[in-house]
């Protein structure tokens, strides 16, 4: 099938290049020159592992092409809008995005009638797609379905291709059915459905997924105090089959641009119906406070950061992303310097994008420099490179052996033996 992917960020470039790879011909549009000039020369301008290859990939077997002009792309039969829905400032989707991108699809159609589908993938307040469909009412050609996206940054490229689901809204049943004939390839359970319970099944997935982390973090603070261990209590529980073992493990809490603007566009849209949504505002409130409740942890060993030098390992809101939006990274790194520590941060992929926000931090090359001659030694994301580290040299280097580790990584067991001081979330 003939496809356009209109977006290349996260969602789109990976939707584009598994598409690509499932057999269609796709075409990627983004209005950001500089985006469309390195794609068109396989240089992926995100870190998610597996796309570049793959991009050039489909790049050579001319499945995939890329431009910055709709006009380009008016063979495709499948419109795909990929563009983001960023937190606008009352906490609701700001979709100017979506709407533009919209917009220059029904001048196409417009233009050159032809049957076409508006597919969005975009994340967007229930009723956005039934909008879009008045919207376009004067375009009876023209139809729109729902198809949210669940992938993962840090495995986007395999969970496009292997998906746990594929969810498919729509007002009839010839454009569901041409949606599911894109995805033939993919092995996947199905659910077709309206447009409105396709988009609430993304925000509840989120939402719910954030309140298994905050459910988690909230109850490591009781943990601490009560010297017991989170992560072996988190293992008793996810063997429940009820529970199951993922998104119990408790840390500095989430990042990242789904969790934080999507659970505030559930409240709001929430409220917008006058429901209140009692569970999910606390877990906004427990992701809110759990960095500051990690800071307080230094306290015995920090008790004034003034001009302390402190080390802060991984920056990126996750593992295997250059992502750092809504990242808890920047809380702690706001904190740190408001304490007037000397902080020294790595991370191996995401530190240019701090450096922009955070021009006083001192960016190092290794996590090793940082550690070096610190008061104290934060874990904030688990990338390989700030958890297999020489605990030995380290322990000489720092000026205080002093390790606190935000995500349970570091192995507690052979640090402690090697003489530091060790505190975990929700350990005693
Ligand atoms: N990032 C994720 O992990 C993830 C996962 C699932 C769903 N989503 C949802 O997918 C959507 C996209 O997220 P993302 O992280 O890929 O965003 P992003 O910011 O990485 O990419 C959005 C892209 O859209 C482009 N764009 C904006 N308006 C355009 C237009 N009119 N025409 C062409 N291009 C346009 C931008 O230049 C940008 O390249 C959001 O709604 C998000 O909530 C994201």
């Amino acid at each position: 099938m003939k496809v356009a992917v209109i977006g290349t960020g996260y969602v789109g470039l990976t939707t584009a290049v598994s598409l690509a790879m499932n057999g269609h011909q796709v075409i990627g549009v983004d209005l950001d020159e500089a985006k469309i000039v390195k794609l068109r020369q396989g240089i992926s301008p995100i870190y998610e592992p597996g796309v570049e290859g793959a991009l050039n990939q489909v790049l050579n077997s001319g499945a995939l092409s890329f431009t910055t002009k709709l006009a380009e792309a008016q063979d495709a039969d499948v419109f795909f809008v990929c563009v983001g829905t960023p937190e606008a400032a009352d906490g609701t989707a700001d979709l100017r995005y979506v709407y533009s991108a919209v917009a220059a699809i029904e001048g196409m159609q417009q233009a050159a009638p032809k049957r076409r589908i508006v597919v969005i993938k975009s994340t967007v307040p229930v009723g956005t797609g039934d909008q879009v469909a008045e919207l376009l009412s004067g375009c009876p050609e023209l139809t729109v379905a729902s198809n949210p996206e669940f992938l993962r940054e840090g495995s986007a490229l395999a969970d496009a291709l292997a998906p746990s689901r594929i969810v498919i809204g729509a007002g009839d049943p010839g454009t569901s059915e041409v949606v599911e004939e894109l995805y033939k390839a993919v092995d996947a359970p199905r659910v077709v459905t309206t447009r409105a319970n396709a988009e609430l099944i993304k925000y509840a997935s989120n939402a719910f997924l954030a309140t298994r982390i905050s459910f988690m973090n909230e109850l490591s603070r009781l943990s601490a105090a009560l010297g017991t261990d989170i992560v072996t209590i988190a293992n008793g529980m996810g063997l429940d089959s009820r529970i199951g073992p993922e998104f119990l493990r408790a840390g500095v809490g989430y990042g990242g641009s789904c969790f934080p603007k999507d659970t505030i566009a559930l409240l709001q849209l929430a409220a917008q119906n006058g429901i209140s949504l009692g569970i999910l505002e606390q877990v906004r409130t427990v992701n809110a406070t759990q960095p500051v409740w990690f800071l307080e942890q230094l306290q015995p060993f920090v008790p004034d950061c003034r001009g302390k030098r402190i080390a802060v390992l991984g920056l990126a809101f996750k593992p295997d992303t250059d992502d750092i939006r809504e990242a808890p990274s920047l809380a702690i790194l706001q904190a740190l310097e408001e304490k007037g520590a000397a902080v020294y941060a790595y991370d191996p992929i995401a530190a240019d994008a701090v450096r922009q926000k955070f021009p006083n931090v001192s960016y190092t090359k290794t996590a090793e420099e940082a550690v070096q001659g610190a008061h104290a030694a934060l874990l904030i994301t688990e990338w390989k490179q700030c958890v297999e580290l020489p605990w030995e040299q380290l322990y000489e280097s720092m000026a205080q052996p002093v390790l606190l580790d935000g995500r349970n990584a570091w192995p507690a067991q052979i640090v402690k033996q090697a003489g530091f001081h060790y505190v975990g979330v929700g350990k005693s």
